[in-house]
Order: structure tokens, then sequence, then C-alpha cells
């Protein structure tokens, strides 16, 4: 395998408030390779946002190694941060000269992403006269333009209502399949996780302690029973992972006395 993510015994501390070093990373492994589409799923807290900071260039105060080759690298965040001076339109050029992409090209990669994505028709529209799934979109198309050969993509749709957020992990899926960037997306949806990516490496306390391949073919539909199968076993996996008990697949009703009452409740409001 050909590998334009490698990294090596990667150690991260923070200093907490009373002076005291808290590590975050803990001695990580991980080789992803050229066009693979990898989720990381792990709790809140685990160290996903931290690893993809390193990943990013942005925080260089690590020990070990973080090679990353293959091209630019494109970040997705949680949220769209776009400029809120900007049009649709501006915000794309603004990014396009930040990373100096030939100005010959812009029209073609604008009309191109922004076409993927459903939004040529809102090239004019400010970022606040969009909503939150378009923003997110346009932030997608903002991070495709500049023609990233790695695309770091940080719970970029958990913010998104549940219809707008699967549109566009559908959308995504569409794209990747056409342009196979290498893709490492962070997540703490099993769901998410398991419709998207090729393999699944399950992080928590700053650790990876599973790692799953998806062994559902592609094209995928995100209704496939197979993938709410294999969410199942990845949710188990997470359990265990976790140090905690496995969730149980089927989650028992443990006070049937509750749900009885409730019924009765509502027979007797609708009279019967
Ligand atoms: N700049 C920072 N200073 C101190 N602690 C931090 C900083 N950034 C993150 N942390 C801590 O590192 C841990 C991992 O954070 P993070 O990588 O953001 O987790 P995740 O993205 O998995 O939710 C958390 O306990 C968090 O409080
Ligand atoms: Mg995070």
């Amino acid at each position: 395998m050909n590998s334009v993510i490698e990294v090596a015994s990667l150690r991260k501390s923070f200093k907490g408030r009373d002076g005291t070093s808290r590590a975050v990373l803990k001695d990580l492994d991980l080789a992803v390779g050229a066009g693979e589409f990898l989720c990381i799923l792990g709790p809140s807290g685990c160290g996903k946002s931290t690893l993809l900071n390193v990943l990013a260039g942005l925080d260089k105060a690590y020990e070990g190694r973080a090679c990353v080759s293959g091209g630019r690298v494109g970040y997705l965040f949680q949220e769209p941060r776009l400029l809120p001076w900007l049009t649709a339109d501006g915000n794309l050029d603004f990014a396009l000269a930040s990373c100096r992409v030939p100005t010959s090209r812009w029209s073609e990669l604008k009309s191109r992403y922004l076409a993927m994505t459903g939004l040529s028709e809102y090239r004019d529209y400010y970022p606040h006269q969009i909503s939150g799934g378009m923003a997110q979109r346009l932030a997608l198309v903002r991070a495709l333009c500049v023609e990233p050969g790695i695309l770091l993509m940080d719970e970029p749709f958990s913010g998104l209502d549940e219809i707008t957020a699967r549109r566009i992990r559908s959308d995504l899926l569409s794209i990747w399949e056409e342009t196979r960037k290498t893709i490492v997306f962070v997540t703490h949806s099993a769901y998410e996780a398991c419709f998207l990516a090729d393999r699944i490496l399950v992080m928590s306390g700053g650790a990876f302690r599973q790692e799953m391949r998806v062994p559902i073919a592609r094209p995928r539909s995100y209704d496939d029973l197979a993938i709410f199968e294999f969410s199942r076993d990845v949710i188990k996996a997470f359990g265990d992972g976790i140090g905690r008990e496995p969730v149980p697949s089927v989650i028992p009703v443990t006070e049937p006395s509750l749900v009885d009452d409730l019924d009765r409740h509502i027979a007797a409001r609708m009279n019967i």
C-alpha cells in the first residue's frame, strides 16, 4: 500500500491549569493509503481533533513522527467557518487566492464543485442568507476547490439535522468516488462511519483500540440493512474498546409497568 499519511509513536500532552502534564495522544501508529476513506470513531474528548490538528500541521508540539505527503491538505471543521462579509463566490475566491491556485483555473473549479453539491444557484448569497446545511456544503466546496490530495474532516456533519446530514454524506461519497481523494473523517457516529469508510479505527483515551474493515460493497445506499447490522458490531466493539460493557443489540424494556401505564393513559385520553 502506498501510504500518504504515516504516523509512528505519536505522543502529545497538554498542560492542565494546575501545571501538570496530561497525555492526550498515546503512542499512536497509523498508515493511511492513497485514496483510502478512513474513519476515526471515538467519544468526545478522546483526542480526535488533536490528532487531526497534528496531521494538518496546525499543531507542531508533539513527539514521534507524523508525515503527510500526497498534496495539499484540506480541513473541514465541525462548523463552516465562512467569512460573513463575503458571498459564497467570494469565500471560494479567498481560499483559491490563499492557496495560490492560478486564477485561470478558478472558474472551472468553482463551477465543478458548486454543481456537485447543488449550490450553483447560490454563488451570490452571503453566509447568513443560506441554511446551515448549505453553509457546510459550501465549506466542503471551499475545501475541494483548492484540490487537496488529502481531506481531513472533523465531525463535519454532527451539527446538522439528520435529513440534511444524510444528504450531504451521500454527496460526499459521490464526490469521493469520483475524485478518490484520501479522506480521514472523524466522527462519534458508528452509522456514519460504516456508511462512509473503507476502514474504521476505534479510538478512546488517546489510543486506537480496534481496527475494522467495512465489508460493504460500493456504491452504498444509506438505508442498506448491511450498514445497520455492521454498525451494531462496531458499537459493540466501541463499547468493549472503551472498557465498558458492550452495548446490547436489542435494548431491553426494563420498566414494562411504565409502558403499560402510558398505554392506559393514552387509551383513557382517547376514550378507548
Ligand atoms: N489546547 C488545549 N489545552 C489543554 N487541553 C486540551 C487542549 N485541546 C484539547 N485538550 C484536551 O485534550 C483532550 C482531547 O481533546 P480533543 O482532541 O479536542 O478531543 P475530541 O476531538 O476527541 O473530542 C481533551 O481532554 C481536551 O480537554
Ligand atoms: Mg473534536
